[in-house]
């Protein structure tokens, strides 16, 4: 990081007035969208579009390698493509897919399946008895640790679906967001329609590789989040270190390198996780923030904007999968914090935990349920945890 030569350092100022020019885009379009109350739970607080997607030198339609080119140089970031978040959303066609074939769920007069469609695909039936209606899923999102929701097609609109798959109960349920009251119509019980614009925030998060001259083509989306979506499109990169030019140099590589101050590492990663102006400009402060890990983790004593310890990746590498044994944590909590009895020294002066010497984040992260989504979210306010306490925000 100390020998970041000008080219670089260039890049890197370039990319920081662009995030300053999204801070700058997202104060104006939060005031825009806070009011409007039919927007799905997930994305009504959400106001950012991904940013670094719209940077890079080339934006054209040849400008994305794919992830498939990236790891012919970059093999040992293989992992990064089964990643959840690699897996962000899946082409119904994907084998990994559920079988969801047994599955129904019932809506006030409606029930709700899915079985095979046309051309392989799938699609999503509702009928009520006498009459029915199908539409195609052109898109499944979430790669299903949690749940999933499809994306229906109907007369060349997209649709929202009403019903989700949750993991927790193999099994579809209500969508998060949507209305308990039943649906009025066969349509209505498929899913409610996407407006453009919220198209546009769905794939700018679940999908690459689709922005082309500062425009979204669903058509062109790949799912989940891929190479190109966090380090931008990368032909001129890959030329150049296929020419040689670079071979291992690391002169001015010809793409978003990932290097940040600690504090715009977090907005980095909130472009999709939500950062904190996100919440706080939407208003929602309750437990409906507690997937809004760059929110919650700001309100905890550790958080230091300028401590490279406590930023996201800092305990998370976006190439591999979530590592989920609470003891890989402790030696991120100990690189602050002493254990009892240690003297503290320059670089860790925190304070010692009474009570125990490892499994930190088993006390202090608690999971915590989130109504309608059956499954418990990790609340990234590290903190010491009072029994019975209110959602503390
Ligand atoms: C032809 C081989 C090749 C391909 C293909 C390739 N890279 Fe690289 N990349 C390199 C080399 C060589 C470097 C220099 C540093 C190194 O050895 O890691 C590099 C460096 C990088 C860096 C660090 C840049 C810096 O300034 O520190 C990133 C990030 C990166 N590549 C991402 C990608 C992504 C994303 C793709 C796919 C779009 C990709 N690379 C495709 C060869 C390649
Ligand atoms: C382009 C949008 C986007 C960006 C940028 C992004 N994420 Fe994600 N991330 C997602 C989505 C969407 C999921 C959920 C995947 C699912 O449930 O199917 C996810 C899931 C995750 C998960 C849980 C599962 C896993 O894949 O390990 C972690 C951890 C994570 N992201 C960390 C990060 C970090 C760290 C950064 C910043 C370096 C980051 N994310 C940036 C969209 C993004
Ligand atoms: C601002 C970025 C963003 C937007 C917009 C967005 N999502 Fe997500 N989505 C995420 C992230 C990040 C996660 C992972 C949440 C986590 O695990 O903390 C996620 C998780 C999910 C999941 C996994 C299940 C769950 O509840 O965790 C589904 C399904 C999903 N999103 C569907 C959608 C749909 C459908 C839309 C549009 C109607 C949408 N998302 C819009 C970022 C976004
Ligand atoms: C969710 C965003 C995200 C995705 C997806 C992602 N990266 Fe990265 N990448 C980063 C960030 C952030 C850094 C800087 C990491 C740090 O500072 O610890 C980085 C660093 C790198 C580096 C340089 C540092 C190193 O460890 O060698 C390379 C090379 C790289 N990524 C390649 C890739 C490739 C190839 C893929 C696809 C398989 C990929 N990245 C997917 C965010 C991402
Ligand atoms: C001090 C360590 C730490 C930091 C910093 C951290 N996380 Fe986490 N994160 C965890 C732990 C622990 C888990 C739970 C892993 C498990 O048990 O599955 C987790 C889980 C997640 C998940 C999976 C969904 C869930 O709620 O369990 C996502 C997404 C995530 N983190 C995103 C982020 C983002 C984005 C940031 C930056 C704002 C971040 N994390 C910073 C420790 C951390
Ligand atoms: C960047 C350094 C840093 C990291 C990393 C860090 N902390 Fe802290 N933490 C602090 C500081 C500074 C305080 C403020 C009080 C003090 O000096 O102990 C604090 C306070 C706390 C408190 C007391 C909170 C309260 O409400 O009084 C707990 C509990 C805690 N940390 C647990 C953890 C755990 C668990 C981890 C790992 C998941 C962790 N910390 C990671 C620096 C850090
Ligand atoms: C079994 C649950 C549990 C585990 C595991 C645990 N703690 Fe704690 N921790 C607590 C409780 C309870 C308190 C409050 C103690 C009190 O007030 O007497 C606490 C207090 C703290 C404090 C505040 C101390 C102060 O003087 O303000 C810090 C910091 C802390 N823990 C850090 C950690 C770290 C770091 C780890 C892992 C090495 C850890 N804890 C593991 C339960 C736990």
């Amino acid at each position: 990081m100390a020998t970041l030569d000008s080219g670089r350092s260039h890049r890197l100022s370039r990319w920081m007035l662009t995030l300053a020019f999204g801070v700058f885009v997202l104060c104006c379009v939060a005031g825009a969208l806070c009011g409007s109350s039919s927007v799905h739970a997930m994305q009504d607080e959400h106001v950012t579009m991904p940013r670094s997607r719209y940077e890079t030198g080339a934006t054209g339609k040849n400008a994305y390698v794919g992830d498939g080119k990236c790891i012919t140089c970059h093999r040992g970031m293989s992992s990064g493509l089964s990643t959840q978040m690699g897996r962000a959303a899946l082409d119904p066609r994907d084998p990994d897919a559920p079988n969801y074939s047994t599955m129904s769920y019932h809506d006030g007069s409606y029930t709700i399946t899915i079985a095979k469609g046309d051309h392989d695909g799938l699609e999503m039936r509702a009928s009520d008895g006498s009459a029915s209606l199908a539409a195609p899923i052109r898109w499944i999102f979430g790669q299903g640790y949690d749940g999933q929701t499809f994306i229906l097609e109907k007369d060349g609109k997209l649709y929202e679906s009403r019903a989700s798959y949750y993991l927790a109960l193999s099994n579809l349920d209500l969508t998060i967001g949507h209305s308990s009251s039943p649906p009025k119509s066969l349509m209505a019980a498929l899913g409610r329609p996407l407006p453009e614009a919220e198209v546009k925030k769905c794939f700018s998060c679940h999908t690459s590789e689709d922005v082309f001259d500062g425009r979204i083509d669903v058509k062109q989306a790949h799912p989940g989040v891929t190479c190109e979506n966090c380090h931008g499109a990368g032909s001129d990169h890959v030329s150049l270190m296929a020419s040689g030019g670079g071979s291992n140099t690391l002169k001015d590589a010809d793409i978003f390198a990932g290097i940040l101050a600690p504090v715009d590492m977090n907005d980095f990663c909130g472009r999709c996780h939500r950062t904190t102006h996100d919440v706080l400009s939407s208003g929602i402060r309750d437990i409906r923030n507690v997937r809004f890990q760059p929110y919650r983790l700001e309100n905890s004593r550790c958080y230091d904007p300028s401590d490279p310890r406590i930023t996201c990746v800092a305990c998370h590498d976006p190439h591999r999968k979530l590592e989920t044994a609470s003891a890989t944590y402790d030696e991120r909590c100990l690189s602050c914090h002493v254990r009892l009895g240690e003297k503290p020294s320059r670089d860790k002066t925190a304070a010692a935990c009474p009570r125990a010497t490892k499994d930190c984040t088993s006390c202090h992260m608690p999971k915590l349920d989130l109504p309608g989504a059956h499954f418990a979210f990790t609340d990234h306010y590290i903190r010491i945890v009072k029994p019975n306490e209110p959602y503390p925000n």
